[in-house]
C-alpha cells in the first residue's frame, strides 16, 4: 500500500477509535501554505474555509509564523498575576483600530462571549437588571451561556434546561427588541452580521435604531464579532462599516490567525465594572497568544489587508451574481466584504462536496447558504479559480438534479 494510502488509514483508525465523534471530518490535511492546503495524498486545495474564519491573512503567514517562534524561544506563558510585554500592547493596538476602552483576553469566542454576559450580568446587578436580549438564528458558542445565548435552537437540544437570562427575539426587527425591553433587561446581544445562521447582515437602520433604543432604556449594545470582526466584513470592526458603536464586544478566530486567542473590550467608562478577582481565565492573554496576535494586527496596516479585502469582495460578489443569474438553483448572494453566503434552493451541502471534489474548500451555514471565507488576502487569481470550480459546481448539481 502506498505511503499516503497506510498514513491516512492509520490516522483515519485512531480518530475513529480515540477521538469524540463530534466531528465527522473525512479530509486529512497535512500542510498549508497562504489561500491553500495540502491533504495527505498531496491533493493540493484553494481554501475557501480558512479554518471557519480563523487563517484570515492565509496558512502559515511568515510574520505570524516569526513571531511566534521568537516569543516560543522568550517566554510562552506566565500567569495574569504578572505582567507580560505583549499583553498591554496588543489591547493598545486593539483600542488604536478603533474602540478606545479595555480588553480582557481569553482563548476562544465562547470564552470571549461568556466574559462579556458576566460583564452585562455585574454592570446590571445593582439595578436588579440580568435579562439579555438575544437574536433568533444567532450564534454565540458551545458553553451553557452561550448556548442558551444562540438562536439556532438544534445545537440546544438535549441540553436543558438552558441557562436562564436570555430573551430571543427576531433578528433585523427593531420592534420585537422593544416589546421585550423590561426593567430586568441589562443588554441586548448580537452579531452586526450573522454568520452561522445563514450569513444575513443587519440592515443599516436597524443597528442604527437598536443603538438608540439602547441610549435611551439606559442598557448595554453588545456585538459578537467571534465571525464577522477582524477585517472579515471590510472594515476592522465589523460595527465600524455600520457606523454604530456597540458598548462591548467580543472577538476570536482571526485574531491569531489561527493561533487560540479570544477578547472582549468594553468602553473605557465600563472599564471598572469587573474589577480585581471577579473574571479570570489561566491561559488568557499569555505572551506567546499575543504576540501572535500582534503580528496579526500589523499585517493588516503593513498589508493594506482591509483594501485588498473589499476589492476582492467586489470581484467574488460580481462574479457570484452572474453566477445566480445562469443557475436557477441559487436564489441570492448576500454578505459584506468577504463573509458570504451563497443562498440555494436546496440543501447546500452537496455543493459544498463537489467543490471539495474539485479542489475548493468551502462552508455551508444554515441548510441552504453555502459559506465563502476566502483569506484577507486572496488574490485576484485565486478568485477567479474560485469562481471557476464554483461554476463547475454548479453545472453538476443542477445536471444531477435534471438526471432524477
Ligand atoms: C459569531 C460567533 N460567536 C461565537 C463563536 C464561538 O467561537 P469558538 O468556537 O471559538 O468558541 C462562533 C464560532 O463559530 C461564532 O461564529
Amino acid at each position: 500500500m502506498a505511503e499516503d494510502k497506510k498514513n491516512y488509514k492509520e490516522i483515519l483508525e485512531y480518530q475513529d477509535k480515540y477521538v469524540m465523534h463530534t466531528y465527522s471530518p473525512e479530509i486529512l490535511l497535512v500542510k498549508g501554505k497562504g489561500s491553500y492546503v495540502w491533504d495527505s495524498a498531496n491533493k493540493k486545495y484553494l481554501d475557501f474555509s480558512t479554518g471557519i474564519s480563523v487563517c484570515s491573512l492565509g496558512h502559515c503567514h511568515p510574520a505570524v509564523t516569526r513571531a511566534i517562534k521568537e516569543q516560543a524561544g522568550k517566554l510562552v506563558h506566565v500567569s495574569n498575576l504578572y505582567m507580560n510585554e505583549k499583553q498591554p500592547q496588543l489591547a493598545a493596538k486593539l483600542a488604536e483600530k478603533g474602540f478606545d476602552g479595555y480588553a480582557f483576553f481569553a482563548n476562544s469566542g465562547a470564552e470571549a462571549n461568556e466574559g462579556m454576559i458576566k460583564l452585562a450580568r455585574k454592570w446590571g446587578s445593582s439595578k436588579g437588571k440580568f435579562e439579555i436580549i438575544v437574536m433568533e438564528e444567532s450564534f454565540h458558542g458551545r458553553t451553557l451561556a452561550t448556548l442558551a445565548a444562540t438562536g439556532r435552537s438544534k445545537y440546544r437540544v438535549g441540553f436543558a434546561p438552558d441557562m436562564p437570562g436570555f430573551v430571543h427575539v427576531p433578528f433585523n426587527d427593531v420592534s420585537a427588541i422593544e416589546k421585550k425591553i423590561s426593567d430586568k433587561t441589562c443588554a441586548v446581544l448580537l452579531e452586526p452580521v450573522q454568520g452561522e445562521g445563514g450569513i444575513i447582515p443587519s440592515r443599516q437602520d436597524y443597528l442604527e435604531k437598536v443603538r438608540e433604543l439602547c441610549d435611551k432604556h439606559g442598557i448595554l449594545l453588545m456585538f459578537d464579532e467571534v465571525q464577522c470582526g477582524m477585517g472579515r466584513t471590510g472594515t476592522f470592526f465589523a460595527w465600524q462599516g455600520y457606523g454604530v458603536q456597540p458598548d462591548a464586544l467580543s472577538m476570536a478566530k482571526a485574531l491569531g490567525n489561527g493561533f487560540p486567542i479570544g477578547a472582549f473590550m468594553v468602553r473605557r467608562e465600563l472599564g471598572t465594572v469587573l474589577g480585581a478577582g471577579t473574571h479570570a481565565s489561566t491561559f488568557g492573554g499569555t505572551p506567546l497568544a499575543c504576540a501572535a496576535a500582534l503580528a496579526v494586527v500589523d499585517a493588516f496596516d503593513s498589508e493594506n489587508i482591509l483594501d485588498n479585502c473589499n476589492k476582492q469582495s467586489e470581484l467574488l460578489m460580481s462574479g457570484l451574481a452572474k453566477l445566480a443569474k445562469k443557475y436557477k438553483c441559487v436564489k441570492e448572494v448576500r454578505g459584506r466584504g468577504l463573509l458570504i453566503g451563497v443562498v440555494l434552493d436546496r440543501p447546500a451541502n452537496d455543493l459544498r462536496k463537489m467543490a471539495s471534489s474539485k479542489g475548493l474548500l468551502v462552508l455551508t451555514a444554515g441548510e441552504t447558504v453555502l459559506r465563502l471565507l476566502p483569506p484577507l488576502n486572496v488574490s485576484r487569481k485565486e478568485v477567479e479559480e474560485a469562481l471557476q470550480i464554483l461554476e463547475e459546481s454548479l453545472k453538476q448539481l443542477q445536471e444531477s438534479q435534471n438526471a432524477k
